[in-house]
Parts: C-alpha cells; structure tokens; sequence
C-alpha cells in the first residue's frame, strides 16, 4: 500500500471504529485538535499504564506526580520558554498559507533522500546477492551529488537554527528553490520567530501581571517540586520523577492528524543525578527507553535513534527515537541531558535554593537532570499504524481488516459473542458468561449480527479473544475461545475461561521483558 492510502487507512480506521474524532465536529473541527472515543479513550488509558508502570512501579526510586497545568508565570521565564520557545515562521504572500521555514527546508531534504533511496531500490533489484550497499552510496555519481546536497542543506539548516538565523533561512527557501507546497508560488514574506505558548488571563489582575501561559511541556511541573518531592520521600540521588499530563502549543504546522496537535498529553521523566554522570544515565535511559518500544513487538526497522542537529536551549545532549510512520521517520520520543539548566534557572529566579544535600560527601549541589519525553498521541499512532493489517484469511478468499495490538493494549481484552442472536437459550447464556468476566477485564457482549460479522468487528477494534457460545454450551459448559491474530478456536470450560484470558492479557507481560 501507498504511505499515503495506509496513512489515510488509519484516520478513517481511527474515525470509523470509534478511536479518534475531530474536536468540535458539528462545527467543522477545530484545527489539530481530537477527542479521543470510547476504545481510543481506552487505548489511550493503557498506553499511560504501560509507561506508568515502567517508570513508576519498575523503579524503587522513580516517584510520581500530577502537577496542575497553571503555573506561576515566571516558571516560564526561568525555563526560557519566554524567550525561546520560538519555531520560525514564513508566510506565502499569494496563497496567504503560513509554514514552519524548517520544516519546509526538511522536506526539501527528504525529497533527495527519496531519490537516494529510490536509486538504492533500483541497484538492489538490478544487482541481486552481490549489491554492496555501502559501495554503491560512495562510488554512484548521481547518489553521490544527492548525499552531498543533503548533507550540505542539513549543516546549513542545523547552523541557521542554532544562529537563529532567520535571513540565512530564507535564503535556503530562495536557493533551494522551494515552493508553496499547496500551490507552487514562491512568493515568501521574510521568516520570523513566533512563540508557541498559548496565554490566558487570572481573573482578578488586568493586563500583563495576570498573564499567565498554558504549560507546552509537563517538565516544568516536576522541575518547580523537585526539593518537596525530594524531601516528603526521602529519595537519594539518583532518582526520578514521572508525570503524564496535558501539554499546549500553537503550532504553526498543524498536520498528520495526532501527529502534531495543538492540545496533547506527554509522558516525562525528569531523573535527578550528580553532575558529571549525565553520560552515564543518558546512554542508559537511551537503551532503556528503546526497551520499552521493543517490547511491544515493534519491528526492529521501524525505531532509530537520530542525534539532534540542533540543541534545544537546555540540552548539551539529545536524542530522538524516531518512528517509522506512514509519512516517514520522525521523532516519537526525545531523551535530553538537560544538565543543571532548569534547576538552576529557577534557583536563580525564585531566590530559593534548590540544591541537594549528599549525605556521603556532606556537599550541596545542583543536580543535574537527564529527562525522557514521550508524546502519548504519537505513541497512539505509532501503536495503530503497527497494528492495522488487512490480511487475507487463509482458505477463504476473503480480507479480513485487523488491529494486532498487544493484548495489553487491546481496548477490550474479550467479546462474549452468541453463536445465534434470536436464541434466548444462547443469548441468556451468553449474558451470564460476560457478567461472569466484566469485573475482571473489559469485556463486550454482541448479538448484532452473524458470528462472522461479530469476529470482524472485533478484529477491527483489536479484540485478542473471543468467546462463542454454542449448543454445545448449554450441555457441557464450555466455550470456543478464538484467537485474533492466529485464528485458532480452543475448546475451554467456562470456569477457567477468567484465569486463561487474564494470564494472556496482563500487563505484567510486558513489564517483565523490560
Ligand atoms: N520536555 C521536553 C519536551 O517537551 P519535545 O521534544 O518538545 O520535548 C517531547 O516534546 C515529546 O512530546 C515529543 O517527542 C513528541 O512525542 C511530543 N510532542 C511534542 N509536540 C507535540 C505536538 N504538537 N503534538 C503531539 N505530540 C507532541
């Protein structure tokens, strides 16, 4: 399938089968803003339990909290999100259609890298066993100019943003020849720095003393507690703080869906350690960050680490995983050595000392701090677009559409489904094994349709078990227990039915792989 048909596969999925709807619908949707419905809300909820289980029941020195949205406006100042929390902006004079200047110029990248790839592709074909890729990258004329033109683009563009450079900026649109991606006019205005923090104001003090900012990360939350955490459960560095929580940025590209959305909920670790060990647990939180994706039976070729080009104001190190999605590589989660930056500049600012006092060396000191960010809408799409299959079923001729998400993910781990729907024998039954079940796990029952409509349903949503109750039921009390991904029907009694589908579903399947 096309990246853009199986990008567009998963939106309508996403709509049809109730995980995603465009905020305010019935007024045309507010733009790069989603409710999340009944199994996306779901899945959502174990996505968070999955990455909050990780850190904070898997760690004895990972502690959690939920910090309010609100915070006192010079938090904002102290972490630089003021000053620099910027994304250069350029607008299209004809098309009146605004861009982020860097994403146009990476697309731009990402247009030769296609070439090189398609080139690849081609030598591959041609050239069979025997294709040495490496040889083919340094000694191909045409593979070889396009390196050289990426390679050069991707050091001006790291250069420009770190320089804030904005003229530089435009001159690369102007040289690389960009065009309005919509409409193909070259008419840009001058790029400009625009801030992406939303504000609103306290309601008792008028103008800028009552502005306050709608936090665009969680990590300051964890920031400003860190002594009170630190102090009410007796942690000893190193040890973290987790928190997942909603986070607001007036993006200028609001495209590919959950992707990139106005309103969104970030999973942050923030770990607090002796300043010159950041090396030490960078690598580590690295290796154990790409753990936790691996787990979830996402294949190796679709996660990379990709080194930032150009640091945020806090770091002196940064990584992304990236994601293969439809649409490409791009950054699903950042691991950033943010050094003593944020502690620091709160110190400074707040007048109160945020140090930490080790017992062993009987020396104060800032800590510094190595954070791990994960975004839980791109870990929504990332999930799906690993999951959505149409694949044929064997024997049958037919396609059946299937969502193989791990069975701890699944937003209902088991359907109780009668095999005849006008029977009050079965239909009774059947109600019977589903109360039997509700309380363990999320379960549904259906009688809406035939037994091969009901499966394809619950395929669709991603429901690893099903149960059928048959004839064969009301004589011996067992059940079929079908299969998802592999289809197969066990024949089980209906008193073991809560304990095999537990074990299959739980949680802890996942965390003992980390
Ligand atoms: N505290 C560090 C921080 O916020 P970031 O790289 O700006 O770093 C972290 O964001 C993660 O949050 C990203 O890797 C991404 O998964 C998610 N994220 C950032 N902006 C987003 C947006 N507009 N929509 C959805 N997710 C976003």
């Amino acid at each position: 399938m096309a990246q853009d048909d199986s990008f567009k596969k998963i939106v309508s999925h996403c709509k049809e089968y109730g995980f995603i709807y465009q905020s305010s619908e019935i007024y045309d949707g507010l733009s790069a803003v989603y409710d999340y419905g009944p199994y996306g809300s779901l899945l959502k909820n174990n996505l968070k339990e999955y990455w909050w289980k990780s850190m904070v029941q898997m760690h004895d020195n990972i502690v959690g909290i939920d910090a309010a949205i609100f915070m006192h406006p010079k938090t904002w100042k102290a972490s630089g999100h003021v000053d620099a929390f910027n994304d250069p902006l350029i607008d299209n004079k004809d098309s009146k259609k605004r861009y982020r200047a860097d994403v146009l110029v990476e697309d731009y990248m990402a247009k030769i890298e296609g070439k090189i790839e398609k080139e690849i592709t081609k030598a591959k074909k041609r050239f069979g066993e025997s294709f040495d890729e490496e040889m083919y990258r340094q000694t191909n004329p045409r593979v070889v100019a396009n390196l050289e033109k990426y390679n050069a683009a991707k050091d001006r563009l790291a250069k420009a943003m770190t320089d804030n450079d904005m003229a530089d900026l435009k001159a690369m649109i102007e040289e690389y020849d960009i065009a309005d991606p919509d409409t193909g006019s070259r008419n840009w205005t001058d790029v400009r720095q625009f801030n992406l923090m939303f504000s609103t104001q306290l309601g008792n003090i008028a103008g800028e003393e009552g502005k306050l900012y709608l936090r665009p990360e969680t990590a300051q939350g964890i920031f400003v507690n860190f002594l009170n955490v630190q102090k009410t459960t007796r942690q000893k560095i190193p040890f973290g703080i987790a928190q997942i929580g909603k986070a607001f940025r007036n993006e200028i590209v609001a495209r590919q869906f959950i992707f990139r959305m106005r309103e969104f909920e970030q999973m942050e670790m923030q770990y607090f350690i002796q300043p010159g060990s950041q090396k030490e647990w960078y690598d580590y939180w690295k290796k154990t960050r790409m753990k936790w994706h691996e787990a979830l039976g996402t294949p190796g070729d679709s996660l990379r680490y990709h080194d930032h080009d150009n640091l945020a104001h806090y770091a002196d190190a940064a990584v992304d995983i990236e994601f293969k999605f439809p649409f490409g590589f791009k950054e699903l989660e950042g691991i950033h050595s943010r050094t003593d930056f944020d502690l620091g500049a709160h110190q400074e600012l707040s007048g109160k000392k945020l140090q930490y006092f080790d017992p062993a060396s009987k020396e104060s000191y800032v800590p510094y701090v190595v954070e791990t960010s994960i975004g839980c809408d791109r870990m929504f799409l990332a999930a799906m677009t690993n999951a959505l299959v149409e694949e044929e079923v064997e024997g049958t001729g037919n396609t059946r559409e299937v969502l193989k998400l791990h069975p701890a993910l699944a937003p209902i781990k088991c359907a109780v489904l009668p095999l005849k729907r006008n029977d009050d024998k079965l239909t009774g039954k059947a109600q019977e094994v589903f109360n039997s079940l509700k309380a363990s796990f999320n379960c549904q029952y259906d009688d809406v349709g035939s037994i091969g409509k009901l499966y394809r349903r619950q395929d669709a949503i991603g429901t690893p078990f099903c149960v059928t109750i048959d004839f064969e039921t009301l004589d011996d009390n067992t059940v079929t227990l079908r299969d998802r991904d592999s289809l197969t029907q066990e024949r089980v009694p209906i008193e073991k039915l809560e304990g095999i589908i537990r074990e299959r579903v739980d949680m802890a399947n996942l965390l003992k792989q980390l």
